[in-house]
C-alpha cells in the first residue's frame, strides 16, 4: 500500500499525530461571478489531502477554474483520494462510476468533462485506473499536483481539446521575433511552433500549444519565394526549433535549404539542449551556409535548480553538448538564456550558474529575473526569492556575460569577416551588416553594398558591435 503516512508495519495504526482519516467532503466553493470553467474536487482521507485539494484549486484558478460544490456539469472533476483502507479505495471506484455516468450525460449534450484522480490511490493504482475504460483523463500522485496545469494541458492535447487558459502571453518571454521588413536581405521563416517541454516557469506550452512542425515542402517553397525577393539569409524560427519534426529533422531541413539558390546563410532559433542531436551538431561542421552561431538556452547552472525547472538536463549534459558542438565547429558563437532567482535558488546555486557561464564563454546572452507566472508550476513553489536578491544576482550575471561578449568581439579585431550588408547605418555614408557570428558590423561605404556579402577587415569592437573597412584583399575567411 502506498501512503504518505509512514507506518512502521503495513498494518500498524497511524500515529495519533497523523490524525484520523476523515470522511470525504468538498472544498468550500468560492464566490466567483461567472466561472469560465467549473472545478469539482472531492477530498478523501487525511488533513494533508484537504490541504492538497486547496493547493490544487490554487494552481488551477489561473487557468480559469472556479470551485463548484456539485460534480454535475463540472468541466474538471478531481477525486483527491485516500488509500489508507481498502474501503476508502473501493469508495473511489464507486464514485468514479457515478462521475463517468455524469460525463457521458454531459458529452451527450455536446459538453466535455475531464476526470482526474489525485492523491494516494492515484499513486498506488494509477496504471490500473488508466487502464480501465478511458473516462479518466489523468492521474496525479500526491507529489505532483503542482503539475496539474501541465497534465491537464497534455490530456486535453491528447483528446484534441485546446486549453482555454487565461495565461497572458508575455512578449518578453514567449513571442517569436517578428518578420523583418519585406525587401530585406535577411528574413525569418517559421518552421515550428509550440512547446512540449513544460519548463516549470514558462507559459509557452499553455499559450502556444503543442509542438507542431511545418512540412519540409512548405518551408522550402517559402524559402524559394524569399530568395526570389532578394533574401540571402533565413533564420528558421520555432519556440523549440530544433525539435523540428518534418522529414529529416532540423539538420535535414538545413541541408535542403542550403541547396536553395540564393540562400547563402542559414540560422535557427530557439533550441533546447535535449533536442540538439548528433545530426544537427554534424551539420554545424559540414554545411557552409549554416552560420557559426547557436542560441542554446541553459537557464541555470545548478542541477538542483534545473531539476526544479523541469529542464530534463544537467549542467554537465549542457557542457558536454557545448564540447561536441565546438568539436564540430570550433569558432561557434554561443548564446543563451538565463533565469536568476528561480524559487529555491540559493547563493550556492547561483554561483554554479556563474561557473557554467565561465566555462562556456558566451558571445552574447539574454538574462532575466525569474517572474512568477500564475498557473505555471513554479508560481506555486515555496522559496520565492526576494526581488532585491534577484536584482543583485542579475547584475552580477550580466556583468560577467557583458565581459564575455566584449572579449568575443575583441577577438574579432584584426580578422577579415564576411559581412552580409543589410541596411544603411544611422550616420550618412555608413552601412551595417552582420558577421557570421551575428555581430552588427558598421563600415563607411556606399549604400549599394546592401544585399552583398563582402570581406570586412575588423578594426574596432564595442560590446554590441564591430566596425571596420572593406578588406583590400579578396581573402575571405570561411563562413
Ligand atoms: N521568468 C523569467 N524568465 C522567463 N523566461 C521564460 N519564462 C520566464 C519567467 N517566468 C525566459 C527563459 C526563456 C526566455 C525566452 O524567457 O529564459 O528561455
Ligand atoms: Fe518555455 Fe522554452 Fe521551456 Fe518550452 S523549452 S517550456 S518555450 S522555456
Amino acid at each position: 500500500m502506498a501512503c504518505r503516512w509512514r507506518r512502521k508495519t503495513p498494518d500498524a495504526p497511524l500515529r495519533p499525530s497523523d490524525g484520523p482519516p476523515r470522511a470525504a467532503f468538498q472544498i468550500a466553493p468560492m464566490t466567483h461571478p461567472a466561472p469560465a470553467r467549473r472545478l469539482y474536487i472531492k477530498t478523501y482521507g487525511c488533513q494533508m489531502n484537504v490541504y492538497d485539494s486547496e493547493r490544487m484549486a490554487d494552481v488551477l484558478r489561473p487557468l480559469g477554474y472556479a470551485v463548484t460544490d456539485r460534480p454535475e456539469g463540472a468541466d474538471l472533476v478531481v477525486l483527491n483520494t485516500c488509500h489508507i483502507r481498502e474501503k476508502a479505495t473501493e469508495k473511489v471506484y464507486s464514485e468514479l462510476g457515478q462521475i463517468k455516468r455524469m460525463k457521458a450525460r454531459k458529452q451527450a449534450d455536446g459538453g466535455t468533462m475531464t476526470i482526474a484522480v489525485a492523491g494516494c490511490v492515484a499513486q498506488a493504482e494509477g496504471a490500473e485506473i488508466m487502464a480501465r475504460p478511458p473516462a479518466v483523463a489523468l492521474v496525479v500522485g500526491p507529489q505532483a499536483y503542482h503539475k496539474l496545469p501541465e497534465l491537464i494541458a497534455r490530456a486535453h492535447r491528447a483528446s484534441g481539446q485546446r486549453l482555454a487558459a487565461d495565461f497572458t502571453a508575455d512578449e518578453k518571454f514567449d513571442a517569436l521575433p517578428s518578420g523583418r521588413a519585406p525587401g530585406g536581405v535577411s528574413a525569418f521563416l517559421t518552421v515550428q511552433e509550440g512547446c512540449d517541454k513544460f519548463c516549470a516557469f514558462c507559459v509557452v506550452p499553455y499559450t502556444r500549444g503543442a509542438e507542431y512542425s511545418r512540412p519540409i515542402e512548405a518551408v522550402l517553397a517559402e524559402a524559394e519565394l524569399l530568395a526570389a525577393q532578394g533574401v540571402r539569409e533565413v533564420t528558421l524560427l520555432g519556440q523549440n526549433v530544433n525539435a523540428y519534426a518534418g522529414e529529416g529533422g532540423l539538420a535535414g531541413l538545413i541541408r535542403r535549404l542550403a541547396l536553395v539558390p540564393g540562400i547563402d546563410r542559414i540560422r535557427y532559433t530557439t533550441s533546447h539542449p535535449r533536442d540538439m542531436d548528433a545530426a544537427l551538431i554534424a551539420a554545424h561542421g559540414e554545411v557552409e551556409a549554416l552560420m557559426p552561431y547557436l542560441h542554446l538556452p541553459v537557464q541555470a547552472g545548478s542541477d538542483r535548480v534545473l531539476r526544479a525547472m523541469n529542464r530534463a538536463h544537467t549542467a554537465a549534459d549542457y557542457l558536454r553538448l557545448i564540447e561536441q558542438i565546438r568539436a564540430a565547429r570550433p569558432d561557434i558563437a554561443l548564446s543563451g538564456d538565463f533565469i536568476v532567482g528561480f524559487p529555491g535558488e540559493s547563493e550556492a546555486d547561483f554561483e554554479e550558474t556563474l561557473q557554467l557561464v565561465a566555462e562556456t564563454r558566451y558571445a552574447s546572452a539574454f538574462s532575466f529575473k525569474y517572474s512568477r507566472r500564475p498557473g505555471t508550476p513554479a508560481a506555486a513553489m515555496s522559496g520565492q526569492v526576494p526581488d532585491a536578491v534577484k536584482e543583485a544576482r542579475l547584475a552580477r550575471l550580466q556583468a560577467l556575460l557583458g565581459e564575455q561578449q566584449a572579449a568575443f568581439n575583441r577577438a574579432c579585431v584584426g580578422r577579415a569577416l564576411p559581412v552580409l550588408f543589410e541596411k544603411p547605418g544611422r550616420h550618412p555614408g555608413q552601412v551595417v551588416g552582420r558577421s557570421p557570428y551575428l555581430q552588427a558590423v558598421h563600415i563607411e561605404a556606399a549604400e549599394s553594398l546592401v544585399g552583398e556579402i563582402r570581406a570586412v577587415e575588423i578594426l574596432d569592437s564595442g560590446r554590441g558591435s564591430l566596425s571596420g573597412a572593406l578588406s583590400p584583399s579578396p581573402r575571405l575567411e570561411p563562413a
